[in-house]
């Protein structure tokens, strides 16, 4: 990571904790102990990918950085929602999540339910009561976009595909349609909305994106299924090996590690040819990609 990606990345990182932080109800509001598991779930940790990306994609459209922090902010709390339901004990049952104990575990299981549910309005709370288009059309479009990229035929879709294949062996084809819907339609969500922030590009340009970004939504989860394999507990802040213990089918056991850092490698290649035809405005997208690729947590 270079000096300069690594100072961009902190400064849209702590530019989307101070936004959610004032977003989110504060503890003296009640009920006490949602508005406490809210901001247990989202504040102080995560890498935050969803947002870099908005902000990165902004950039490439020339879009105000307010508007991408803000659709940035959204889908990072429609992410912390899917995190705590997927801990949850009828999802995954994992106890550590960001190097802290899970939602449920911190506090309970019906809280960690309510606030799944609540960061999920409350990203649609922000997406609906900011001007972030230069259009209405364009903004209820971004509000159906991530709508659609959360909900049955997204990521909740995604999830309930995972815990159907539990145990059994699933083609390649199958093994990219869960992957594509359970971590990729918010993060193909993350890039688009920051692109509709303005409208500078047009169709062709936002179909490109939108092909870039289904790229890097599977490499995204390829390298988590790399990582679950092959990194530890203390690194990634949650626990190594979950995925082999809960029978989960990943590319990691369909294909074997070394097959599946190769299949990662060559989605970032497909991925950096469509973002050459951008040139140097898409800077931050090529490095927010590597980064995803490269990480080890
Ligand atoms: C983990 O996502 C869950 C997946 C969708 C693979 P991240 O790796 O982005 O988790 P945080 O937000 O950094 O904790
Ligand atoms: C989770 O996939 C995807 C979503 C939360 C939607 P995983 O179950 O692999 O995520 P981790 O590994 O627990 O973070
Ligand atoms: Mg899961
Ligand atoms: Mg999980
Ligand atoms: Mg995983």
């Amino acid at each position: 990571m270079t000096a300069d990606f690594q100072s961009w990345t902190s400064q849209c990182q702590a530019a989307i904790e101070d936004f959610l932080d004032s977003r989110l109800p504060g503890i003296d509001c009640v009920p006490y102990r949602l508005h406490q598991a809210m901001r247990y779930a989202v504040l102080g940790g995560g890498k935050r990918v969803r947002p870099l990306l908005a902000f990165a994609a902004g950039e490439l459209a020339q879009a105000d950085v307010g508007r991408a922090a803000v659709v940035g902010a959204a889908v990072e709390l429609i992410h912390a929602y899917s995190l705590v339901h997927d801990d949850m004990p009828c999802m995954d049952n994992d106890v550590l999540r960001r190097g802290k104990p899970t939602c449920h575990v911190e506090f309970d299981e019906a809280t960690a339910l309510l606030t799944g549910d609540s960061l999920q309005t409350l990203a649609f709370e922000l997406l609906s009561e900011m001007k972030l288009a230069d259009d209405p059309e364009t903004q209820l479009s971004m509000i159906k976009q991530l709508a659609k990229a959360s909900g049955s035929r997204g990521m909740a879709g995604g999830q309930a595909f995972d815990l159907d294949n539990v145990g059994k062996t699933l083609t390649l084809p199958e093994l990219e349609f869960m992957h594509i819907h359970k971590t990729g339609a918010l993060i193909r969500a993350a890039v688009m909305l920051g692109a509709h922030c303005s409208n500078h590009l047009n169709q062709t340009q936002l179909e490109k994106l939108d092909h870039f970004a289904k790229y890097v939504g599977l490499a995204f989860q390829v390298v988590d299924d790399l990582l679950d394999a092959e990194a530890t507990t203390a690194t990634l802040g949650k626990t190594a090996g979950k995925d082999a213990e809960n029978n989960k089918p990943t590319y990691v056991s369909i294909l074997g590690i070394r097959e599946a850092r190769e299949l990662a490698e060559k989605l970032q290649h497909d991925a950096d040819r469509i973002l050459n035809e951008f040139g140097d405005a898409a800077m931050r997208l090529r490095q927010v990609t590597d980064f995803i690729i490269k990480r080890k947590f």
